[in-house]
């Protein structure tokens, strides 16, 4: 299935993403706009009272999307802040959705897409692919944004609501921010991905709830942009803890996780 932005001819789309996609190549040279995804001056569209945004993702910055069931957690560079994390995802060969990582229950966020579904490791809630209530207690779907994708492109493009375009004014389109770790729960290893607006020193550490450090995963001078890390917490008690990333340039942020 192909889905299509309202008010642009799929033909006239990917001619315009096609000269954009030359165009940010030529942007590369000079800095690290080429490693995530982008969002031109052009695309940003007045529709009611609400500025939209066109946010591409190419599949050279993020290989998981080209494979069925692959998908990427990530804050959109210049989209509000209330948005959250955004969840993109290849559900079926052809059909990619974006989805509010936040669960329509209580806020809590989603695991990653995994055996067709997301799964809220609260009250285990459980959604498709596109965002449908498969299992309560939550009774609405996940919030959705509009995704295109033409088959045979290599990226996809999302309609963000209060997207600006001062991404491609910056140095870099990266924003820092330390994702929910997935699995989550876990039992042995679970995958952390975060990202670094600047080139930064980065520590980062697992804490029991009383604050002591458990298992240091991090701690080194490493480059703006995506980063993961992966956590062995088989040994770890069954019980909650968190994660925290301390960088040089201000960013911090905790995230809670817990092993099975
Ligand atoms: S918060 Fe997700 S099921 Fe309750």
């Amino acid at each position: 299935m192909e889905t299509s932005l309202p008010n642009a001819p799929n033909e006239t789309r990917r001619e315009f993403l096609r000269t954009s996609l030359a165009a940010s190549v030529f942007m590369m040279v000079g800095g690290v706009l080429e490693l995530v995804g982008e969002v031109l001056p052009d695309d940003v569209k007045e529709r009611g009272s609400q500025t939209h945004g066109l946010y591409t993702l190419r599949f050279a910055n993020f290989p998981s999307l080209r494979t069925t069931g692959g998908s990427i957690r990530l804050q959109i560079p210049g989209a509000p802040l209330s948005l959250g994390q955004i969840i993109i995802t290849r559900f079926e060969a052809n059909r990619f959705s974006a989805l509010s990582e936040e669960c329509t229950h209580e806020g809590n966020a989603v695991s990653n897409f995994a055996n067709g579904r997301f799964t809220c490791p609260r009250h285990n809630s459980q959604f498709a692919g596109d965002g449908r209530v498969l299992r309560g207690p939550a009774t609405a779907p996940l919030r959705s944004f509009p995704v295109t994708f033409n088959t045979g492109d290599d990226f996809v493009v999302i309609d963000v609501p209060g997207l600006t375009a001062t991404a491609v004014k910056g140095e870099s389109q990266f924003s820092s921010a330390l994702n929910q770790n997935y699995p989550n729960p876990a039992s042995t290893n679970t995958i952390i991905e975060y990202s670094l607006a600047k080139d930064a020193f980065v520590t980062i550490g697992i804490y029991s709830v009383l604050g002591k450090e458990i298992i240091e995963l991090v701690r080194k001078d490493q480059e703006a942009g995506q980063h993961r890390v992966s956590a062995d917490v088989s040994n770890l008690s069954k019980g909650v803890y968190f994660y925290r990333m301390d960088t040089s340039i201000g960013f911090s942020q905790t995230r809670k996780l817990t092993v099975i």
